[in-house]
């Protein structure tokens, strides 16, 4: 072999090594993987191709002229999933704590660059101490280049984080501005300031995973999508994400094979809404009796729980699925679940999914915490979303579409393609006994707790029901729930072709 062989050789294996063998023995001792032990479970066998390898951090910068990490810390490259291509880049803690340098950001943004070109999702698997303390402001600088790129990207190609480790100070914004973040359960966290600063700063005491571990993210300040129990699921969670989503946005999502009976009906559902209207039921039980067997996945199981959304699959194609979930908090709008509602809507309007929406709802909840931390601006988010979308949209009234949020669900106002509606069905301004108080307040000052109950009797009659909406149009069609299935997929198979533009404009102005 002439030394030009020999040379690459050698450099090729020491960027394989990372930070070398006893690095790699703390970081399993961790229960943690290396980067490349990540990638090779994440992309198809064979299918990774590295780029930037051989490049190495300054060795003149402070405190690093004594040793050289080909690859500076990160692995970055196309590979493929499932026969899909995607960039991805994977951080080495091995290497200096996997820090973030200028050589670092420049291979993200080169693998970012040809992705969005490309057209092909972005997956960036996140185990780094931050902005590398050697290098300053470049370090800084350095992940400007790569926000700017995260948001240039957003709503073009899919963009999808792992959180594997530490993920700290301004590291944390450039997976907040991608799509999806998984988090590890052990392991990883993210918090723009750790406890130390923290005690300093506030003096509050708090334990790092207490802080911005990951519970705290996926079910707190819903920072965080999903969590896996290890690693290797994390990983897998991110190829289930991507086999819902497109390419890019000029492209459909890809349908599956179909394998469960499109005229499929369960009678169970006929009985799922309970006979007491109060009675909560469980509307996960209902999205996996209407969807492709298996096919849901929800998203943010954690956050807002009122809430429901989540990708399923109709007949093999991908939907996102909107539902408000009446065994929690009696499926209440607020702040939280109207946040985490909206986002879902704006992902699957850019991705070309059409939305399937639930409703069962009393409304937007009522409180004085939910006025003053901006019920209004977050509950405007939800009508926004749904207005501002142009993908196939479909609702299904379930039970209770109770005043605001009747509208904000994704009505016919909404520009809904299609509203269904159950028996079981109540669609009115108010709940019963706001409404005879506030209509009938003289008659019930004089003649006491009798006449309410009749009045309220009365007042369900007319309003408690689907059959006033279907009357004026705002309902499509009054099914039994057991044919919801087939409902759905032969709409959408109308809708598929369905072409709708918003005006043209820089952007919107979304209540933020
Ligand atoms: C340079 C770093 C580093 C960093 C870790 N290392 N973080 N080197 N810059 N930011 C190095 C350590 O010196 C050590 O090298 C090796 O990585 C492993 O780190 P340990 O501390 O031994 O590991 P561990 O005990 O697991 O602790 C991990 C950690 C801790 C919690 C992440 O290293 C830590 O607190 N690091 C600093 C975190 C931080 O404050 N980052 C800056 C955030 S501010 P040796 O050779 O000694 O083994 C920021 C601003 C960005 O990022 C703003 C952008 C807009």
């Amino acid at each position: 072999m002439n030394d030009y062989l020999i040379k690459l050789r050698e450099l090729r294996e020491k960027a394989i090594q990372g930070g070398g063998a006893e690095r790699i023995a703390q970081q399993h001792a961790r229960g943690k993987l290396t980067a490349r032990e990540r990638l090779a479970l994440l992309l198809d066998e064979g299918s990774f191709q590295e780029l930037g390898a051989l490049a190495t951090h300054n060795l003149t910068d402070f405190g690093m002229g004594k040793q050289r990490f080909p690859g500076d810390g990160i692995v970055t490259g196309f590979g493929k999933i499932n026969g899909r291509r995607v960039a991805v880049y994977a951080q080495d803690f091995t290497v200096l704590g996997g820090s973030f340098s200028e050589v670092q950001s420049t291979k993200i943004c080169h693998i970012q660059d040809l992705a969005l070109e490309s057209g092909i999702p972005l997956i960036g698997l996140n185990d780094s101490g931050g902005a590398r303390i050697q290098e300053g402001v470049r370090s800084l600088a350095a992940y400007g280049e790569v926000f700017t790129r995260n948001v240039l990207a957003s709503g073009v190609i899919p963009q999808i984080s792992v959180i594997m480790g530490p993920c700290a100070g301004g590291a944390v914004y450039s997976p907040a501005l991608m799509d999806f973040i998984v988090m590890t359960r052990r392991a990883s966290y993210m918090f723009i300031t750790g406890p130390e600063v923290i005690k300093a700063v506030t003096g509050e005491d708090v334990a790092m995973q207490d802080l911005g571990g990951t519970m705290v993210h996926n079910a707190k300040s819903g920072v965080a999508h999903l969590v896996a129990e290890d690693e290797r699921a994390a990983l897998e969670l991110v190829k289930l994400l991507l086999s819902y989503l497109p390419q890019n946005n000029t492209e459909d999502p890809p349908q599956i094979e179909p394998y469960d009976p499109a005229e499929r009906m369960d009678e169970q559902l006929n009985s799922i809404i309970p006979e007491d209207e109060n009675e909560p039921y469980d509307a996960r039980e209902m999205l996996d009796l209407i969807f492709d067997r298996r096919s849901f996945t929800e998203i943010h199981p954690y956050y807002a729980r009122n809430a429901i959304v989540g990708f399923a699959r109709l007949d093999g194609y991908s939907v996102g699925v909107v539902a408000n979930q009446p065994s929690h908090l009696a499926g209440v709008l607020d702040i939280d679940s109207s946040d985490k509602i909206a986002r879902f809507v704006r992902i699957c309007d850019a991705f070309n999914i059409p939305i399937v929406t639930f409703v069962d709802t009393p409304g937007y909840l009522p409180g004085v915490d939910q006025e003053h931390y901006g019920i209004i601006r977050h509950g405007a988010k939800v009508i926004y979303a749904y207005c501002e979308a142009t993908v196939p949209k479909i609702s299904i009234v379930t039970r209770k579409a109770i005043g605001g949020a009747y509208l904000a669900m994704s009505s016919k106002q909404m520009r809904c393609d299609l509203m269904l509606a159950w028996p079981t069905a109540q669609i009115a301004v108010m709940g019963a006994d706001g409404a005879v108080r506030v209509l009938y307040r003289k008659e019930l000052a004089a003649q006491g707790a009798q006449a309410l109950q009749t009045f309220e009797r009365e007042y369900r009659e007319k309003f408690f029901n689907p059959y006033m909406a279907a009357d004026l149009g705002q309902i499509d069609e009054i099914i039994e729930p057991k044919e919801t299935r087939p409902r759905l997929i032969r709409a959408l198979e109308v809708l598929r072709t369905k072409v709708k533009q918003n005006p043209p404009k820089k952007h919107g102005l979304m209540p933020v």
